[in-house]
């Protein structure tokens, strides 16, 4: 038999009217996103919410990234509601949602046992580095190579770089993003091999995405934004892959938690020769 909870919940695709409730649920699971980053999240995807007697008690966003790929986030039930059900009829509506695409996402504990059930599975993870307190010596340039700001010219090159690095068309969100983030290129006799964004995001700003040839350009792009923005308020997440953790923690960017990588199916393949060092947030992946 259902229980009280589950059988009185009802899901339907969510509206840009119910970002308010939603923004108040992420607020009472203490994550730090704004209304303005939900807005954007929502804008460039799309959500499910789980309503209960008119209000709203979850929510899930996705972001179809081409035909093959997608991620998904912002997996929220009201503390009230949890243990009943509704988390996973929010995520099968999601899956549902995509389609055949394979789909990634990052798992906080409370998620874990629910994701793994669905049939994802743990592919790696991210640090969570944030701060305000850091000192970043310079990183030194190797020959033919510059850091130079990012201009209107260089988004194809962006959305490519960023591709090859994730595997996920994923021009429209980027282009979105870029209307308000900022961004600089790192440049090697005049080609772009490289990118990062910083932008305002939660409690600060966040450098994100950074897509580079290897760990000294990423080191190269991340202090550029560090560097600039000292006494400000900066996050990062960088897949542990990305071996900057202990570089970030060096600098007085302290890893505050991590979360796990997981997919279900098989996520197109990554090409070229970039890696993305950190991701554009642990939603959008
Ligand atoms: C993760 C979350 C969305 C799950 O929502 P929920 O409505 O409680 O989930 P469900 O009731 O559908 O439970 C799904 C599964 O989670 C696990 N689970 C749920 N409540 C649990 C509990 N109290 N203890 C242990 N496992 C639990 C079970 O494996 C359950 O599977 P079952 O259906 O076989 O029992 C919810 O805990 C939450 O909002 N947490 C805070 C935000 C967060 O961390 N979200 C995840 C982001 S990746």
């Amino acid at each position: 038999m259902e229980s009280r909870t589950e059988a009185a919940v009802r899901l339907r695709d969510m509206t840009s009217d119910d970002l308010a409730a939603a923004h108040a649920l992420s607020r009472e699971a203490q994550w730090p996103h704004r209304l303005e980053d939900w807005d954007f999240m929502f804008r460039v995807g799309q959500g499910v919410v789980a309503e209960r007697d008119g209000v709203i008690v979850g929510t899930t966003l996705a972001w179809p990234y081409g035909e093959h790929a997608a991620t998904l986030g912002m997996v929220i039930v009201s503390a009230a509601c949890r243990g009943a059900g509704v988390g996973r009829k929010l995520m099968n509506a999601t899956i549902e949602g995509l389609g055949e695409r394979a789909i990634q996402l990052n798992a906080t504990t409370d998620g874990l046992a629910l994701y793994k059930s669905l049939g994802f599975v743990t592919t790696g993870g991210i640090h969570q580095h944030q701060g305000a307190a850091f000192s970043v010596p310079v990183v030194s340039l190797r020959r033919g190579e510059r850091v130079r700001p990012m201009g209107a010219g260089d988004e194809p090159a962006v959305v490519e770089l960023d591709r090859q690095a994730t595997g996920f068309a994923r021009g429209a969100m980027l282009a979105e993003m870029l209307k308000t983030a900022q961004g600089v290129v790192l440049d090697r006799d005049g080609e772009a091999v490289g990118f990062a964004l910083f932008r305002r995001f939660g409690m600060g700003h966040a450098v994100g995405p950074v897509v580079a040839p290897d760990a000294h350009g990423a080191r190269v792009l991340i202090s550029h934004w560090l560097g600039s923005n000292a006494g400000m308020f900066i996050r990062l997440d960088v897949p542990y892959e990305s071996g900057l953790s202990a570089w970030l923690e060096g600098l007085g960017v302290p890893d505050v938690g991590r979360v796990t990588t997981m997919v279900r199916g098989e996520l197109p393949p990554r090409s070229g020769s970039v890696a993305a060092f950190a991701i554009a947030s642990q939603a959008l992946g």
